[in-house]
């Protein structure tokens, strides 16, 4: 728990990300009308401001971000008008990687009347690096893009994905292609093993990812905790995010693990900034919301925390739902019902 008011930026971002911000901010002030204390910075960082700017993320907002802010909850980034992406890279990644925020966690509980409600699935994915080290190359006829695993950085994202399943009592499963990829992901598998011997407690095991994707399309209710590398981590949690009514219901946070420096985790939705339905208030705020609840727990405020999730649960009980599962409220509408059952 912070000793100081928690101060949070919110970087609303493209597209469906403003829109289903727009839901999780009246969340701050409901926590904070019951005596939490945070702050709130709006920043304008995204595609509008770049295209008007020619600024992605200026360095000394990163600095301030890094040195003056506690957690960042953070919409979408991603605009069909920046073709190459460089500025989701120059903010998104930038702030994953700048914060060392490498462990990614990309919870899977399917809500209440959808299929597969009781799983309990849960990805760890490192955040960092691997394929996402953004080195490589392009000449004619030949392309390379580097993938760097660091010890660090994969040991920090095993010992929290073994802490989790030692505390669930669930089962680990480590996805790799260490068959193929023998240097990097052969890292992965020597750290891995090196952990499960220390946790004999622990029911782990690597899995190669190829199988691992067949056994969950198969049947998801036997894995627990799933450890992945950045690229494999970003496939999978699509994936599981598919196990819980899709892409508009699955929340994420990141975090540094080491608290290299005062702001140390961003809370965001797994989905992007969905060109194909932004503006329309056809966004779903759950994956939102349910990211801010995620937040309010890590900051300590677990009354908070559990009072979202309940009532995200007692909205979709209830039958509240947005186009993508099959109902007809708003994005705006849909964050009403929600609030509707949070406590006053
Ligand atoms: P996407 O997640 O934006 O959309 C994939 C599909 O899911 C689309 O059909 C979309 O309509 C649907 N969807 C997404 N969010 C939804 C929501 N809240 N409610 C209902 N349906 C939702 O992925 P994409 O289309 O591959 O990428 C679009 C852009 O977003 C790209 O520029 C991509 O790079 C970016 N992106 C950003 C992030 C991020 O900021 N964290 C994540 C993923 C993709
Ligand atoms: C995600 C997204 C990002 C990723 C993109 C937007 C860089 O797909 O958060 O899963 O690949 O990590
Ligand atoms: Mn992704």
């Amino acid at each position: 728990m912070l000793d100081h008011a928690a101060r949070i930026a919110l970087i609303p971002g493209d597209g469906a990300g403003p829109e289903v911000m727009a839901e999780a901010v009246p969340l701050l002030d409901w926590a904070r009308a019951r005596g939490r204390r945070l702050e709130v910075e709006r920043l304008p960082y995204g595609a509008d401001h770049y295209l008007a700017t020619g600024e992605t993320l200026p360095e000394a907002a990163y600095a301030a971000l890094r040195d003056g802010c506690d957690a960042i909850l953070f919409g979408a980034v991603g605009d069909p008008r920046v073709p190459d992406g460089r500025h989701a890279e120059e903010i998104l990644l930038r702030l994953r990687q700048g914060l060392e925020l490498m462990v990614n966690f990309r919870p899977c509980r399917p809500l209440p009347g959808l299929q597969r409600e009781g799983l309990w699935l849960e990805v760890y994915r490192e955040n960092t690096e691997g394929a996402y080290c953004l080195q490589g190359s392009t000449e004619p006829g030949r392309a390379v893009d580097l993938a760097v695993h660091t010890e660090p950085a994969v040991r920090r994202l095993l010992e929290a994905a073994f802490a989790r399943a030692r505390a669930r009592s669930c089962p680990l499963t480590l996805a790799h292609k260490a068959n193929v990829l023998k240097h990097g992901h052969g890292l992965w598998v020597r750290v891995f093993q090196e952990l499960c011997a220390a946790h004999p407690g622990v029911t782990a095991r690597g899995m190669h990812a190829d199988a691992l994707l067949c056994a969950l399309v198969q049947d998801p209710s036997p894995f627990g905790v799933i450890a992945a590398d950045n690229y494999l981590g970003d496939l999978i949690s699509d994936l599981t995010a598919a196990f819980a009514g899709g892409m508009g219901t699955a929340p994420s946070l990141s975090w540094a693990p080491h608290r290299p420096f005062r702001c140390a985790v961003l809370a965001e939705p797994v989905h992007g900034s969905a060109p194909d339905i932004a503006g329309k208030g056809l966004a779903n705020p759950v994956g939102m919301i349910l990211s801010t609840a995620l937040l309010f727990r890590h900051l300590g405020w677990e009354s908070e925390a559990l009072a979202v999730e309940a009532a995200v649960a007692a909205a979709m009980a209830s039958g509240a739902r947005t186009r993508d599962l099959g109902g007809s409220l708003s994005t705006s509408d849909m964050g009403t019902a929600i609030r509707g059952h949070l406590p006053g």
